[in-house]
């Protein structure tokens, strides 16, 4: 091992280094200990009060200390915001960057030789890998688990996926007030992020398919024991990397971006995953474009049969055998040979994996279904790529044609779109914009619009919708979201007008305005640009440089790194 990057900061015998080891001994730490050569391994911890779904982090926090001792490292907590996905306005996706430049800053400029992330509710622990890879230190990641599921009178309630369904039943008089209080009561049981497979158990999954979490301790429930083991052995893992040299940037490469992609299809997961997987390739430098989510999931079958899509939570999938009994079944989609944080390959972590129930996780030959995952479209609507979650969209609306419907933000759609009088029939397409990176801002989840409830009193269920929006890991539809540019980005999204024809072909992956260019230029040029709504603050930074769907949405002065260099001297 070369030397250690924090012995810059403690192992010396000058004024400064007196300070600093003196300061450190009033946490209570022996004289001499930062200068006897152990890693410091700082454990980056999102817990917050504003955050519940991360609010037992610390619980964790102190499972990963006595695993530091225990390998003969130096353990140093410190908090990062936090950003609940419940709690936050207009959405977290506005913070994701925010939240990762904190974790680089304080990464970079500390005494830190490794950092483990705590990290658990939606836009985390996307957050977190992108502000270590850009610091690119010995890293390993461990996720808060998810919560048990929900119980109501008997029966079993998804966060997020059964909110709806829950005020529906109170709109419609099935439920008294108070059922539904009791209701809201039974719904987020334990501590834990959401225990579909939304956004948070999808990243969770995707972190340990990137290889950077222990193997099987994704799925570990948040308030199961075994979570906390795991945070101990991942502790000791991270002195251990630091010994053995092995930052995240040689764990996070091409082939690890492969096996998370394919993942994320056989679990059927959350669209988010494809905003946060671009941004940290990004921050890299590894090439993953659109498009390559597309090539990767065509053939990958559906195996994890979980709520919102299937049937199970993620209790069941961690009892069934978790990721690794998955990943052991789709090992002939899979690069074997890359590195994971246990120094070894995907392929020797997966080798003993069994699989405990097979309704959970389908062997592969009797999938949920195959090529179900995000399909890339393209087309003079979204140049530069839109997307579509196969497995939430109805088949027989692959193919379709229609007439648009346009709402120009997403409050005029809530306004209008029960409006009985409303001109709509089920071939309209839907169209909502100005919901993208720069126009919300912060690209909400809002893509799966509402179907008027004049149609819905005829049975019809789905409509053909697009928008430059994203869609919650828990929602469902043929919903083309994604689209870029956004219209607040000049996007020909801008130029749609209701009565335009719209194509969606979804085997074709295309998305055609059928508006000649001539006239598409003509309705440009009678256009008024957006002034921008933001003059000082960290809006308006996000203003400036958020970058577009299609390069994950990260700012443009994030995309890369710095390394783990501080960045001046060191003033004596
Ligand atoms: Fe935090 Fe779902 S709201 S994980
Ligand atoms: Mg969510």
């Amino acid at each position: 091992m070369s030397r250690l990057r924090s012995s810059r900061f403690y192992d010396s015998y000058g004024q400064v280094a007196l300070v600093r080891n003196g300061h450190m001994q009033a946490l209570g730490f022996s004289a001499g200990l930062l200068r006897s050569g152990k890693p410091v391994i700082g454990i980056a911890n999102s817990q917050s009060d504003l955050n519940p779904c991360n609010a037992h982090l610390g619980t964790l926090a102190e499972a990963v200390k006595r695993g530091v001792w225990q390998a003969g490292g130096v353990p140093l907590v410190f908090p990062t915001i936090s950003l609940g996905e419940t709690n936050m306005l207009p959405t977290t996706m506005m913070f994701r960057n925010l939240m990762s430049m904190d974790v680089e800053e304080m990464l970079r400029a500390s005494p830190i030789d490794g950092v483990v992330l705590l990290a658990g509710c939606d836009k985390t622990t996307p957050a977190m890998l992108m502000g270590a890879a850009s610091v690119d230190l010995p890293t390993i990641m461990v996720t808060g688990g998810p919560m048990l599921a929900g119980r109501f009178k008997g029966r079993s309630l998804g966060t997020g996926t059964d909110a709806r369904k829950m005020a529906d039943e109170v709109r419609a008089g099935r439920l008294d007030g108070a059922e539904f209080f009791a209701m809201e009561s039974s719904y987020a049981r334990t501590a834990g992020h959401c225990m579909v497979m939304g956004t948070a158990s999808t990243m969770a999954s995707i972190a340990e398919a990137l290889g950077m979490q222990l193997p099987g301790s994704s799925s570990i429930p948040a308030v199961e024991a075994a979570r906390l083991q795991a945070a101990q052995q991942a502790g000791a893992r991270a002195v251990e990397l630091v010994r053995e040299e092995l930052s995240m940037s040689r764990i996070v490469t091409r082939s690890a971006f492969e096996n998370a992609i394919k993942v994320n299809a056989a679990i059927s997961g959350s669209t988010n995953a494809v905003l946060h997987l671009l941004a940290l390739a990004g921050r890299l430098d590894v090439p993953l474009e659109l498009d390559d989510f597309d090539r990767w999931m065509r053939d990958v079958p559906w195996l994890a049969n979980l709520r919102p899509a299937g049937e199970h939570y993620m209790e069941e999938f961690h009892h069934a055998g978790g990721l690794p009994a998955l990943m052991r079944r789709l090992e002939a989609h899979l690069v074997g040979d890359a590195l994971t944080v246990t120094g070894r390959s995907v392929a020797d972590n997966v080798a003993a994996a069994e699989c405990y129930d097979d309704e959970v996780i389908r062997p592969v030959d009797r999938p949920l279904g195959v090529g179900a995952g995000t399909a890339v479209l393209h087309g003079n609507l979204a140049p530069q790529g839109a997307i579509i979650k196969q497995a939430a969209a109805s088949p027989r609306l692959s193919r379709h044609r229609g007439p648009a419907l346009v709402f120009d933000t997403i409050e005029e759609c809530e306004a209008r779109i029960h409006d009985p009088d409303l001109d709509v029939d089920e071939n309209t397409v839907l169209v909502v914009r100005n919901c993208g990176p720069l126009g919300y801002p912060g690209m909400p989840e809002v893509a799966n619009l509402p179907i008027p409830r004049k149609l819905l009193e005829r049975g019809i269920d789905d409509m053909v919708r697009v928008s430059d929006a994203r869609m919650s890991g828990t929602a469902y539809g043929t919903v083309v979201l994604h689209v870029a540019p956004e219209a607040s980005a000049d996007g020909p999204l801008a130029l749609v007008r209701t009565g335009d024809m719209i194509a969606l072909d979804v085997p074709a992956r295309s998305l055609v305005l059928e508006v000649d260019d001539a006239e598409l230029a003509r309705r440009n040029a009678e256009r008024t640009p957006r002034a921008s709504r933001f003059s000082r603050g960290y809006a308006r930074l996000y203003a400036d440089h958020v970058l577009q769907a299609d390069r994950g949405a990260d700012f443009d002065f994030l995309v890369g790194g710095s390394g783990s260099q501080p960045y001046g001297g060191d003033p004596h």
